[in-house]
């Protein structure tokens, strides 16, 4: 038959519990264990109850009771020293005020990005607008236009990747096809600049088979080879520096007549003749000239009022001289302690 005498070894497997939790998750489990509304000492308490003689239910009762409020606050002050050791702890951990701070980097433009747009802006200044065109091309744009028809020596200049299956789709070689379909959404006057990328099966040193480009196309009437050089030298001085001048040497593309290599004064050693301009004092730019009334005829535009010059160069080339960078598969690598150098 059940007993009061039980009611003490309940308290004595409470209190051994009790200092055996050391989190106050453990401490709540061993307080539900006993003195929670399920726990064990109620338990006890109701069997106790139900079989005792009437006259003793006073006693079970008050000494249960006893024992609920021992338990109670034994928990209280249990959950108490967790609360004050934890608290104890958070001020043993020390702040050191003098460690540097956490350096949050900047995101900054690619050299590229940077030089196309200084190139934009500085055209914008006597007149130009923006124009682009896709990188996918047709042959007509890209060629045919251009006075280079199908069986053109000068298409070997250019080593063209065809998309496969259309021998009449390529990756635009150059930005020149959007003279062509600039010419053939406007009429005259037209003062375009068109950045791009473009792609030349080439691969070394200073050649990548993909690279950018601008193109410049200025049509309207009376536009002469002075008006080329101004522009041209104006931008050279934009770009470079006032000292920088310009040359125009003779050469041919199958869509200017005439056609000139831009030279610029070496801006490493601003014309003196160094390694870089294999003692020139010149730098090679890129090509230009007077747009071909085989071209103007092309677009439809009449050749007879209208005169216009073009020009283009590689965009990466201007970045590498102007920051003096010596190859050119450093700037796709998207090495970022290289990129890192341009903000
Ligand atoms: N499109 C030519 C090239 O890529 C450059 C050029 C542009 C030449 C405009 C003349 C006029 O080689």
């Amino acid at each position: 038959m059940a007993s009061l005498t039980e009611l003490p070894d309940l308290k004595r497997d409470f209190d051994q519990q009790l200092s055996a939790a050391h989190t106050e998750q453990q401490v709540r489990k061993v307080y539900a264990d006993f003195g929670g509304a399920n726990g064990a000492i109620r338990a006890k308490q109701k069997e106790l109850l139900k079989t005792a003689p009437n006259e003793q239910k006073r006693a079970i009762g008050q000494a249960t009771n006893d024992i609920l409020q021992q338990v109670e606050s034994a928990f209280a002050a249990a959950l108490a020293r967790i609360a004050n050791a934890a608290a104890a702890k958070d001020l043993e951990r020390t702040v050191d005020v003098t460690l540097p701070g956490r350096v949050h980097r900047l995101g900054h433009l690619h050299p590229i990005t940077i030089a196309r747009r200084e190139i934009e802006e500085i055209f914008a200044q006597i007149g130009f607008t923006v124009a682009v065109g896709p990188q996918v091309e047709t042959d007509f744009h890209n060629f045919e236009a251009l006075a280079m028809p199908k069986d053109h020596p000068a298409r070997d200049m250019q080593d063209t990747f065809y998309v496969e299956g259309s021998p009449d789709v390529v990756l635009r070689t150059h930005t020149s096809p959007v003279q062509i379909r600039t010419m053939l959404a406007k009429k005259p006057p037209v003062r375009v600049i068109v950045p791009g990328t473009v792609y030349r099966r080439d691969d070394d040193a200073t050649h990548s088979p993909m690279f950018n480009q601008v193109e410049g196309l200025c049509v309207d009437v009376g536009v002469t080879f002075a008006d080329l050089k101004g522009v041209l030298l104006h931008f050279a001085r934009r770009y470079f520096g006032e000292k920088i001048g310009v040359r125009l040497r003779p050469s041919f593309f199958p869509f200017t007549e005439p056609s000139a290599e831009i030279d610029f004064t070496c801006v490493f050693c601003s014309g003196a003749g160094c390694r870089t301009c294999k003692q020139t004092g010149w730098i090679e730019i890129g090509g230009s000239g007077m747009v071909d009334p085989e071209v103007f005829r092309q677009v439809g535009y009449d050749s007879e009022k209208y005169t216009g010059f073009a020009f283009g160069w590689g965009i990466d080339r201007m970045a590498m001289l102007k920051y003096g960078i010596p190859v050119i598969t450093q700037l796709f690598e998207g090495d970022v302690r290289f990129a890192r150098q341009f903000r």
